[in-house]
Order: C-alpha cells, then structure tokens, then sequence
C-alpha cells in the first residue's frame, strides 16, 4: 500500500491537516492508536481563537462551531478579590474568542473525514517509523493482530506529547526546552449555566481558579491542587467548597452545585521540541509542543502548526516547490515560542507557586496592576488571548 501522506494520531491536530490536504486533492492515510471512541470521549479545552476559527472554516467544517459556539468579546481576571474585566473587542480592534469544546472540534473533522470516505485506522498498535532521513518513508503498524507497512512521500506525526513522531527522530536531532509546575489544575464539568457570562481566571491565596464553560447549560470549572492529587479523593462538594473560597464574593455566591460529568487532574508544564522537522517527518500540535493551560493555546497551537504545514504540503504537490516545507520549522516554532512566553505569563501570574517569598508575591500583584491601569498592557494581553496573527 502507498500514500502521500501518513498522519499518525487522530486527534485535532491530524484530523484538520487530513482535512485540509483532502480538500486539496492529496491523498492521506491516519493511524490512530486508541478506539473512535476514546478520541470522542476526551474533554480538553474551549477556547479557539480567531484564527483557528478562520482554520476549520478553511476545512469546510466550521458550521456547527458557529451554530453552537459561543462568541466571547471580553474575558475577566480577578486578584485577591479584585477584579479586572478585559474588553477583547475594543483593545484588538474587534477581535475575539469562539468558546466550543475541543472534543466537538474532534467530532466534526472526524464526521467529515467519515463523510468523504478519507482512511483512518483506529487502534492501530505498534506503530513503527523507518527511512525518514530518505524520500521514500514508511510506516508499520498492527492491526487485528496482523502486520502492515505503508510507503508514503512525508509522515505527519500529530500523536501529542506521548506519541511515537518525536521518539523517532535519531538522538542528537532535537533539542528540547521543559518547565514542569510544581502544581495542577483539577477540572470538573457540570450541566450548570455559567456563574458569568464571560471566562474568569482567579489569582486567590488558596490557588488559581478558573471558570469556563462549554454552551449556555455547561459549565467547566479548575482549582489549582498539589500534583499529587487524585481526583477520586475530591467529591464534588469539596470541589465546589474549595472553588468558592476562591472567587469574588459576588460569583461564589451563584456558584450552583450540581453533579459532576467528569473531574480529572491534569499537570502543567511548557515543552518545545526544535526543530520541528527531521527530513520526511514533520511534528505538529502536542507531539512538538506543550503549554501549560492558563493561556488555553494548546489547541489553537496545534492549530498554527497545521496551517503552515497543510500549506508547505500543497505547494509541494501542486507547484513542485519545497519553499514552505524547508520553512515549516521556522515558521511553527516563531509562533509557538510567542504563546509559550503568554502560556508561562498567564501561569506565573496566577498560581500560588509553594515555597515562594512574598517579593514574587508582591511582582504577582504588580503584574495584575500594571495590566488593569496600563491601556497598553492590557492591550498586549488582549491581543495574545485572541492569538496572534498566523
Ligand atoms: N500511534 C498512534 N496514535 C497515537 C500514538 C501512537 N504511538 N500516540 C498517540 N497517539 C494518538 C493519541 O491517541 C491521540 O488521539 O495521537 C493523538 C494525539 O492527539 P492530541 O493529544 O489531542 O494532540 P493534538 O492533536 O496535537 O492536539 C492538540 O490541544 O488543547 C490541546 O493538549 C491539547 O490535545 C490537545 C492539543
Ligand atoms: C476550558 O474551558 O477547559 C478552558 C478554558 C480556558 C483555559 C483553559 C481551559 O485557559
């Protein structure tokens, strides 16, 4: 069997760039290491920015994202108490955020693949690159406990930050930056309207805390817990008492208390690997990069990394020309340090880090400060929240 494309992972990452080279009339096989199912049932994060908003209508699979997404123009932060409202719209000159659920982003691009009858192997095991340092990769795989290779022109490894893509590349190939928080985030999704109409993300002397939502009925909720925490030792009440104490008086006292749909902790850390590419196999989305949360750019990353790679593929296939694919690395990893600086600023001012002096607790507070007097810090903020410009 042959393709010009393999993508190992169908999670949002491969499923867009699947999306979008098949628009384009190139051919693309995915291999997926877990069922349909499980890809389905992961809750990840809901904001999209702008341009991956501008993305998925590229790929033709935007219209339940404007049906049910949710248009945010203005988004809240709030410091011991105080609390700081930013006008996305009126310092970006009219931009904003979609909120829509990574998991509905997933089930679209993955209906529309099914749709146009593009391949996808799910819970294929094994999953083995070779010859990437030559033209004529390939990839093998398990499936049904029978053993297969498939030869391809270029392999695109979106199988996120445990996957095999980056593990492939020979030692010595890549170099890596990592930041591990000594904290994380312990998340609980609930059928509550949202407390505020609006996201509000909390600096508290017990934690950071963040209120989000995914539609008008759902609403998703993270404490700051030491990285030891188990999900299974938190009942719901706790949750809910713990996420109380550390919002605004006004908001915790319309905090409702429903039953939980999902509670899961999930730790923090920024990890880039560079370069981006080595020879036929091209990393994007989780498999090259992670962010911490707080900024929610994890997506919308991966996001960034499929729209110059799509785009390097295309002009190789239609045009004969190389230009963007030998661009490709340079052009992802400019925009992903840029959201690695906002991801780990977002992060520093927010969270109460343990063992810290109350000079760094003073800066926290000067940062907040700074960005509710300053038109033009504020600004900055703004314009990174919405994402900055492919
Ligand atoms: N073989 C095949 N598939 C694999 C393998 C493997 N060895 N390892 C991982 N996968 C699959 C995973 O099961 C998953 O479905 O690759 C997919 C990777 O998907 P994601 O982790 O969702 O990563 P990505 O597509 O880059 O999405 C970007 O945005 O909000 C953030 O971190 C969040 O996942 C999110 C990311
Ligand atoms: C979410 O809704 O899950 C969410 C929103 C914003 C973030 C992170 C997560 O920064």
């Amino acid at each position: 069997m042959r393709r010009q494309v393999v993508i190992i992972g169908s999670g949002p990452a491969g499923l867009l760039l699947g999306q979008l080279l098949g628009r384009a009339g190139i051919d693309t096989l995915i291999l997926e290491r877990s069922t349909r199912e499980h890809v389905l049932s992961r809750i990840r994060a809901g904001v999209l920015e702008r341009g991956t908003v501008a993305l998925l209508e590229k790929a033709g699979v935007a219209e339940r994202l404007h049906r049910e997404g949710l248009v945010h123009s203005g988004v809240e932060l709030a410091f011991d108490g105080d609390r700081l409202r930013l006008d996305l719209a009126a310092l970006t000159g009219g931009a904003g955020v979609s909120v829509y659920g990574q998991t509905e982003v997933t089930r679209d691009l993955m209906e529309a693949r099914e749709a146009a009858g593009r391949p996808t192997v799910f819970e294929a095991g094994d999953v083995e690159i070779r010859d990437i340092e030559t033209a004529c990769p390939s990839v093998s795989f398990t499936v049904h406990g029978e053993r297969r290779t498939v030869a391809c022109d270029f392999v695109a490894a979106c199988d996120g930050f445990h996957g095999i893509g980056r593990r492939s590349v020979p030692e010595g190939a890549l170099r890596t930056f990592e930041r591990v928080y000594p904290f994380g985030w312990l998340g609980l999704l609930t059928d509550a309207p949202p407390v505020t109409d609006e996201l509000v993300y909390a600096n508290h002397p017990r934690g950071f805390a963040l209120l989000s939502m995914r539609s008008p009925t759902r609403s998703r909720y993270y404490v700051q817990v030491p990285l030891e925490t188990r999900a299974e030792d938190w009942s719901d009440e706790r949750f809910f008492d713990e996420l109380r104490l550390r919002l605004p008086a006004g908001m915790a006292s319309r905090l409702r208390t429903t039953p939980s749909i999902e509670k899961s902790v999930a730790p923090l850390r920024s990890f880039v690997a560079e370069p981006m590419r080595f020879g036929s196999l091209f990393l994007a989305g989780d498999a090259a990069h992670i962010v911490p949360p707080t900024g929610a750019k994890g997506l919308n990353l991966a996001a960034g990394d499929v729209h110059y790679l799509s785009s390097g593929l295309i002009e190789h296939y239609r045009e004969g020309s190389d230009a963007g694919l030998d661009r490709y690395s340079e052009r992802a990893l400019g925009r992903v340090w840029k959201a690695e600086r906002f991801s780990w600023w977002m992060t520093s001012m927010l969270h109460r880090f343990p063992g810290t002096d109350a000079f760094a607790e003073r800066m926290q507070r000067a940062e907040f400060d700074h960005v509710a007097s300053v038109r033009s810090a504020a600004a900055n903020v703004a314009e990174n929240y919405v994402g900055l410009p492919f």
